[in-house]
């Protein structure tokens, strides 16, 4: 279901004309949530704290123009011209400096450049799937995987989380009670840094269980990794594919939160067979990403220092994290709890279980504000009362506002159930445990 106002809604005998012709795997397609949103948080009265965007306006326009000049006068031929599908070879070598930069040792020949992230989600799926599949995904997961799951018809489990991210008992026992059904999965998604839409980082111990597991019990794990060099506080942990040594895990990177959204470029390292089978979907899919993007990303590596712009990225969502957290801390109520990320761009908030962040929406849109309402990031209709709030595409002025008007129609719930059921609003109680969501104390 669409919220953009302006498209008028299909009618019934729209939908007749072609009900028979469409797959069957297309009707359990489900829109995105945040892509839905993006119409109505376009509005310019309205402060999104839904979409995850990337803060551009930080991007030099004069480095953006100096850089595509380069390109047309070095390589215009090339730049108009179709590309390999595996990708450049020089956006492979920028590719694995950014890896380096996680502590990951990367050839470019594991290497395969995508449309952005998202495409090496649809790909795997694409590799992996056939209706009925099985894949374990962390509980909340990203809401932009969910579509591409649905629409292949998986049957995706989902494992709780807490704040060490995914819960390596609990997944465990999935594992056992889907293996005792017959049903082996066909690979296990997680974002294990300051994940999308959590916020919480999976812990070292964890991390080698998980790479663990899989090559014990032969199953593939799809790390989706956009946010590892958005840490502001705490060390470094290493990824899963460099821990696996290359057998069971398929890694997923980006430019887009380290550079640009707008270039559509990520990628996927892969053990061979795998990358192979990637590839020929991608040649179905788009035959290659955009050449002229994929200059520049050689180009901005080549004369620009990729470093310093992430440092300036860090320093700006660092203390727009830090002004959401005080704002939640002085605007919410204190049947309110929410997490603490260490890095990315995202914070995962739990309210009382009466109030329903969908319907909430509804009421925040009319305070011209906006979150990504909990039930987004689950496929089994969990997550009715969180939120996922980004603060990375809004200035510190506008987190402070929209968090505000948040807490007042939070606010506005819990006073009409107090009303209704006689219970007093609780005090603030900082200690208080949520479970899985623990409140992780500031370092
Ligand atoms: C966890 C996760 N995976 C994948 C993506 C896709 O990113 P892109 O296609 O822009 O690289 C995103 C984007 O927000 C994300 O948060």
């Amino acid at each position: 279901m669409t919220i953009d106002e302006n498209r008028p809604p299909t009618s019934a005998h729209e939908i007749e004309r072609y009900g028979g012709l469409f797959a069957k795997r297309t009707r359990g397609m489900t829109s995105s949530a945040m892509r839905d949103m993006m119409a109505v948080t376009a509005r310019p009265e309205v402060i999104s704290l839904a979409t995850g965007l990337p803060d551009t306006t930080t991007f030099p326009a004069e480095d953006f123009a100096a850089l595509m000049a380069r390109v047309a006068v070095d390589s215009s031929a090339a730049a108009l011209q179709y590309g390999p599908t595996d990708g450049l070879e020089d956006v492979k070598r920028c590719v694995v400096q950014v890896m380096a930069a996680e502590g990951t040792s990367v050839e470019t020949d594991d290497l395969l450049i995508t449309t952005g992230g998202q495409q090496v989600i649809d790909l795997v799926c694409r590799a992996f799937l056939d209706p009925g599949d099985v894949v374990v995904a962390e509980a909340p997961t990203y809401p932009g995987a969910v579509p591409c799951f649905t629409s292949f018809q998986a049957d995706v489990v989902q494992v709780e989380m807490d704040d060490d991210g995914m819960r390596i008992d609990v997944l465990e026992e999935t594992l056992a009670r889907l293996r005792a059904e017959g049903r082996t999965p066909k690979f296990i998604y997680t974002i294990p840094n300051f994940q999308n839409p959590g916020g919480m980082t999976m812990s070292l111990e964890r991390r080698h269980a998980l790479v663990r597991i899989a090559a014990e019990q032969e199953l593939v794990v799809l790390e989706d990794n956009p946010y590892g060099l958005l840490r502001y506080e705490g060390e470094p942990l290493p990824t899963l594919y460099s821990l696996d040594g290359g057998r069971y895990v398929i890694y997923l990177g980006t430019f887009s939160k380290i550079l640009s959204a707008g270039l559509r470029l990520g990628w996927a390292a892969a053990p061979g067979p795998i990358l192979e089978r990637l590839n020929l979907g991608k040649q179905a899919a788009d035959l290659c990403s955009s050449p002229l993007n994929q200059y520049f990303v050689a180009a901005y590596f080549a004369h620009r220092d990729w470093r310093k712009y992430l440092t300036t990225l860090r320093a700006l969502y660092r203390r727009r994290r830090d002004v959401m957290l005080a704002s939640l801390e002085e605007f919410l109520p204190p049947e309110a709890d929410w997490t603490r990320p260490e890095g990315g761009l995202f914070i995962w908030a739990r309210l009382p279980d009466y109030i329903d962040t969908t319907d909430l929406l509804a009421r925040a849109l009319r305070e011209h504000v906006a979150f990504v309402p909990g039930r987004a990031a689950y496929l089994d209709g969990r997550g009715g009362s969180e939120m996922r709030l980004n603060f990375s595409g809004v200035t510190e002025d506008e987190i402070r506002e929209g968090v505000r008007r948040i807490g007042k129609v939070v606010g506005e719930q819990v006073a009409l159930y107090g009303t209704l059921t006689g219970v007093k609003p609780a005090e603030r109680r900082k200690d208080a445990p949520v479970v899985p969501l623990r409140r992780k104390e500031a370092s």
